[in-house]
C-alpha cells in the first residue's frame, strides 16, 4: 500500500471511488484534475493511497492559514476497514501542519456514522452544528482536530 500526493494519471481513478462514495454528489473530473494540478502551496492537496491492485482511496485537503479543512475522503468499499482513511488523515494533517495549519476542520453528515465513527478514534471533537446543511435537509456536524505545530517539521 503506497500513500503518496495524487498525480494526473490518478484523476480518473478518483472520479471512479468518488462517485462510488458520494453518488449524485460526486464531483466532476474536470475539479478533481485541476484539485490534483494544484498543491498545497496553492493551499490544496489530495492525497492518493494506491495498491497493486489500483487505487484504494483518496482524501482532500486544503490549508489556507492556520486553519487546514478536509474537503472530502473516500476509500473503495472492497478496501474499507483496513486502515486506509486513518492513514489519509494521519498524512494529511503532517502536510497541512508543514504548511502552517494549527487546526484541522471538517463538516460530516451527522448520519455518516462511518465517517463519525472514523473522526471520533482520530481525535477530532464537534465545535458545532449546521441544521439541514445539505440539501436532503440532512445537519452537518463540524469537527476540529487541533494541529501538534510543536512537532518536528
Ligand atoms: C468513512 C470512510 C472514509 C472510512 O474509511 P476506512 O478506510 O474504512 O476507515 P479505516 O479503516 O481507517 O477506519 C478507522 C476506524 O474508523 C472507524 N470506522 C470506520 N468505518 C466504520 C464503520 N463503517 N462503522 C463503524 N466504525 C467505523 C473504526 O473505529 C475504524 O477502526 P477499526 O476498523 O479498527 O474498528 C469510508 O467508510 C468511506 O469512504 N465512506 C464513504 C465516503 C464518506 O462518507 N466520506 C466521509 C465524509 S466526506
Amino acid at each position: 500500500m503506497r500513500l503518496r500526493p495524487a498525480v494526473p494519471d490518478d484523476v480518473a481513478a478518483v472520479a471512479r471511488v468518488d462517485a462510488e462514495a458520494f453518488g449524485a454528489d460526486a464531483w466532476s473530473a474536470t475539479l478533481l484534475r485541476d484539485l490534483v494540478d494544484a498543491d498545497l502551496a496553492r493551499g490544496e492537496l489530495v492525497l492518493a493511497v494506491a495498491a497493486d491492485g489500483g487505487l484504494l482511496g483518496y482524501a482532500v485537503l486544503s490549508a489556507v492559514g492556520e486553519d487546514a479543512e478536509l474537503q472530502r475522503i473516500a476509500v473503495l468499499p472492497a478496501a474499507r476497514r483496513r486502515g486506509v482513511a486513518g492513514a489519509l488523515l494521519a498524512a494529511g494533517r503532517d502536510r497541512v501542519r508543514r504548511a502552517g495549519a494549527t487546526r484541522l476542520l471538517l463538516e460530516v453528515r451527522a448520519d455518516n456514522a462511518a465517517a463519525l465513527a472514523l473522526y471520533a478514534g482520530e481525535g477530532f471533537a464537534e465545535i458545532g452544528r449546521r441544521p439541514r446543511y445539505y440539501r436532503d435537509g440532512t445537519t452537518a456536524v463540524i469537527l476540529e482536530h487541533p494541529i501538534d505545530v510543536t512537532m518536528e517539521a
